[in-house]
């Protein structure tokens, strides 16, 4: 039976005079008058706060804190937005003092170790991106976007060129759009293929001297690798326009091909994503990007360099940079978790996670694709999506109705109704640390909730402290104040 203490709200629970915080003897002078305060800053009725015992308030806040799911508890198969473990060294490693302990003010030469660190990170983003100017500044994916679009604008405004337009297909993540407008361009969406991939007749139609980048996700949020990447970069570069490719999906790839070598002139990672790193709730995180060296001059400052002949590392600043677009030189603590997760397993390390990754995506889809319809093909990357649409014609069932089932099952539900191209879609990424025990019994839930009177469905979740809370309300109109309440 759940615990009353984690349902009710602290208010509910408090009994007049139980309050057990016993304040010690004030050792400095007390200085008395309205005068020293002012009148206007004193209460003049005693805080509506709970009065509760120390173990009440403890016992409240941990079972709370049992009632969320997360990658630590549950397995959370969320496509695209990919939940991987993180393990728990790299966590302990980026808290040692030696960096959790420094701070941004503090002179280079009391960092050199940590610039040192960021430096090798920078050269290792590279590597893997193929591409050779990193910076390490962007605070997530979408600010990374932002960003190498801010860079590239101020690239093409240094050869006068007028370019206006930025493309992308329509299974692109709605961050594309969102950073290309906000940098100034016009966002010109492509229908895309009926099979997925980047329709390259309808790309070169609109293609022309306006054209400044089109942004493309590789693997695309249908979990397939656009195979035409190659023709899609040269089509582009034709028209003097850019490539961005979006890495939220560079965890289906690691090792195995780059960005750079397939015609890419500018990625973001996310490195809760594709490394390691809390995830959620809209950061902190990191969002590093990586561009060719004709953009490296207009990367955001502070850059890490390094003079060999001093041994010393400094924080740089581009030849053109666009300047700043956040505070100081990024947002070292997940930096720090992404460089130990890529020195622990090193390249043959991250190739073997990304190949696990996509081994156990096909795995699952080739477990449910009995029951689920899977428009886009039998073989994914390291995610697919599923559909929910026959379940709905027949039924009445939705995707949101699964998804809310799964919770009364343990599992975390998949992403649901994006991309936007898959009716009532059902987006599964089991990440490389999933065991095949797990992913049966996430098959098999899927399997019997399909089965299941859809009454008892549609009720879902059934097991969870609150059912089905109004999304848009909660999204459109959050209630950040605490309030007492009216008693
Ligand atoms: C394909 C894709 N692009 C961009 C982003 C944005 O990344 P972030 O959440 O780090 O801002 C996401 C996030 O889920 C994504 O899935």
């Amino acid at each position: 039976m759940r615990n009353p203490t984690a349902t009710k709200l602290l208010f509910e629970m408090s009994c007049a005079g139980r309050g057990t915080q016993v304040f010690p003897e004030s050792d400095v002078p007390e200085v008395s008058g309205l005068a020293a305060i002012g009148a206007e800053f004193l209460a003049t009725e005693p805080l509506p706060l709970p009065e509760i015992a120390e173990p009440d308030v403890v016992r409240h806040f941990v079972n709370l804190s049992t009632l969320n799911m997360s990658v630590d508890s549950h397995f959370y198969p969320l496509g695209s937005c990919t939940m991987k473990y993180n393990p728990k060294r790299h966590e302990r490693w980026a808290r040692l003092p030696q960096a959790a302990g420094s701070h941004p003010y503090q002179s280079e030469a009391q960092i050199q170790g940590l610039l040192s660190v960021l430096y090798e990170l920078q050269g290792m983003l590279a590597e893997i991106a193929g591409l050779p100017g990193v910076s390490l500044h962007p605070a997530a994916g979408a600010q990374g976007e932002f960003t190498a679009l801010l860079t590239a604008a101020a690239y093409f405004r240094d050869r006068g060129e007028q370019r206006t337009r930025v493309l992308f297909p329509a299974s692109a993540h709605g961050t594309n759009p969102a950073s290309a407008a906000l940098a100034g361009f016009e966002c010109v969406q492509l229908a895309g293929g009926r099979d997925g991939f980047v329709d390259l007749d309808e790309l070169r139609a609109q293609l022309d001297e306006r054209t400044a980048v089109f942004m493309v996700t590789n693997p695309n949020t249908l979990g397939l690798f656009e195979r035409d990447i190659r023709q899609v970069s040269e089509l582009l570069h034709s028209v003097g326009g850019l490539v961005y490719i979006d890495g939220a999906n560079m965890n289906a790839i690691l090792g195995r091909t780059r960005p750079g070598d397939f015609g890419g002139d500018m990625m973001h990672y996310n490195v809760h994503k594709t490394f390691t790193g809390p995830h959620g709730a809209g950061g902190p995180g990191a969002g590093p990007i990586a561009v060719r060296d004709f953009l490296a001059p207009y990367l955001p400052a502070p850059v890490v360099t390094w003079d060999a002949a001093r041994n010393w590392y400094s924080l740089s600043v581009p030849e053109k940079s666009i300047g700043k677009v956040r505070t100081f030189f990024g947002n070292v603590g997940i930096l720090l978790r992404g460089y130990f997760y890529i020195r622990t397993l090193g390249g043959r390390g991250l190739r073997e996670a990304s190949e696990n990754a996509v081994l156990n995506a096909n795995y699952l889809l080739s477990q449910v694709k009995d029951f689920l319809d899977v428009p886009h093909g039998d073989r994914c990357m390291h995610e697919f999506v599923a559909s929910a649409r026959r379940q709905k014609e027949q039924t009445g069932v939705t995707t949101m109705d699964i998804a809310k089932r799964l919770l009364d099952y343990g599992f975390h539900a998949p992403t649901v109704y994006f991309p936007l191209v898959v009716e009532e879609a059902l987006m599964m990424e089991p990440t490389e640390t999933e065991s095949l025990q797990t992913l049966n019994a996430f098959a098999a839930a899927l399997r019997a909730i399909c089965s299941e009177p859809a009454d008892l469905v549609r009720g879902a979740p059934h097991t969870t402290a609150v059912c089905r809370p109004d999304e848009v309300n909660a999204a459109r109109k959050p209630v950040l104040c605490w309030s007492a309440p009216e008693c």
